[in-house]
């Protein structure tokens, strides 16, 4: 049984289909990679996993099995226990995660204690060992200081600290490195990979650094305007990509030594989701695109079992029909 499984995901804001029948699956211990442009409905979808939307945003889903129950029908107080204790999150602004006002290591304490009803005392000794295990030099000092006084790194790992300190089954990191350095990056990174694989955590890796995807995950799931139009172990979609985005997005990702933040550009740009789709949304910058894509749902291909491309290149009659 899957960690995570969430089937026909939609959200809809002020009218607006963001994110358009989503599929998810994730297994203990492993790294899913989500990855797509900016905008494609990556954080939107992160958020309602945690039940975290804005208030006017409306959500729906057909299944959403977590750790062996279905998460349909929870309530607002199991979720605030479920948040807390069984899903961490991890965002791309350290800043915004922790309390200003709070030394680090009571921000930690807090959460250990509220959650494993320990004393002050035990819980600031278990926030120090975490903040230790996690690579922060010189703990003792770093937990009595207040967030500004920590560099963005050091920031990061201590969010992980709070996310990880009451051992959550899953953790769902929304590009989580973005607002490093680039020397830290790969630190932080290979931290959530550590814990991932040694504590049988499963992560949710938002990105849209293709090279981060290869490093870290057992699958990928590559998002357009709302919807998952390729997905598959890592390794397999990387080397042979079926999706003709897919391949966009590899020939825009920045080369080892030219490293930026975002992606250089696709041509063209996402569809507007204020308006009715048809067939396929990336059929304006697709490159391969016939007749057919516009106008119908793209079938889906299944190059092999744990596969899914969604796109009319691979059906023979969608090529009969000709451009
Ligand atoms: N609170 C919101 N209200 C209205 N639209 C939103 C809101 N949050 C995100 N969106 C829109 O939803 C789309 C997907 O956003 P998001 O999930 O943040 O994308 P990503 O994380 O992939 O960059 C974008 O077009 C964005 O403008
Ligand atoms: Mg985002």
């Amino acid at each position: 049984m899957s960690l995570l499984e969430v089937r026909d995901l939609h959200i809809r804001i002020d009218g607006h289909h963001l994110v358009r029948g989503v599929d998810l699956q994730i297994e203990r211990g492993e790294c899913l990679a989500l990855v797509g442009e900016s905008g494609s409905g990556k954080s939107l979808t992160a958020l309602s996993l945690m039940q975290l939307l804005p208030r006017h945003a409306r959500c729906d889903f057909e299944r959403w099995q977590f750790d062996g129950q279905s998460l349909l029908g929870t309530t607002e107080a199991q979720w605030r226990r479920l948040r807390a204790s069984r899903i961490g999150m991890v965002f791309q602004n350290p800043m915004t995660a922790l309390n200003p006002t709070m030394r680090v290591g009571d921000q930690i304490g807090e959460v250990l204690r509220v959650h494993s009803r320990c004393s002050a005392r035990e819980a600031r000794r278990h926030a120090l060992e975490l903040l230790e295990r996690l690579g922060i030099v010189n703990a003792a000092k770093r937990a009595r200081q207040y967030p500004f006084e920590l560099s963005g790194g050091m920031l990061q790992r201590a969010v992980i600290a709070m996310a990880v300190a009451c051992k959550p089954a899953l953790l769902i990191a929304d590009e989580p490195t973005t607002a490093l350095d680039v020397t830290v990056q790969a630190e932080v990174l290979a931290l959530l990979r550590e814990l991932c694989r040694d504590q049988h955590v499963g992560l949710l890796l938002i990105t849209h650094d293709l090279g981060v995807v290869e490093a870290m995950a057992e699958q990928v799931a590559v998002m357009y305007a709302g919807r998952i139009v390729e997905a598959g172990p890592c390794q397999a979609v990387l080397s042979q990509p079926a999706h003709p985005y897919t391949r966009a997005l590899q020939q825009a990702m920045p080369r080892l030594d030219d490293r930026r933040d975002s992606l250089l550009a696709i041509s063209g740009t996402p569809p507007d989701l204020s308006q009715q789709l048809n067939g396929c949304a990336f059929t304006p910058r697709c490159e391969r695109a016939m007749q057919i894509c516009p106008v119908r749902q793209p079938a889906v291909y299944a190059p092999s079992k744990a596969r899914r491309c969604e796109c009319w290149l691979w059906e023979p009659q969608a090529q009969g029909a000709g451009r």
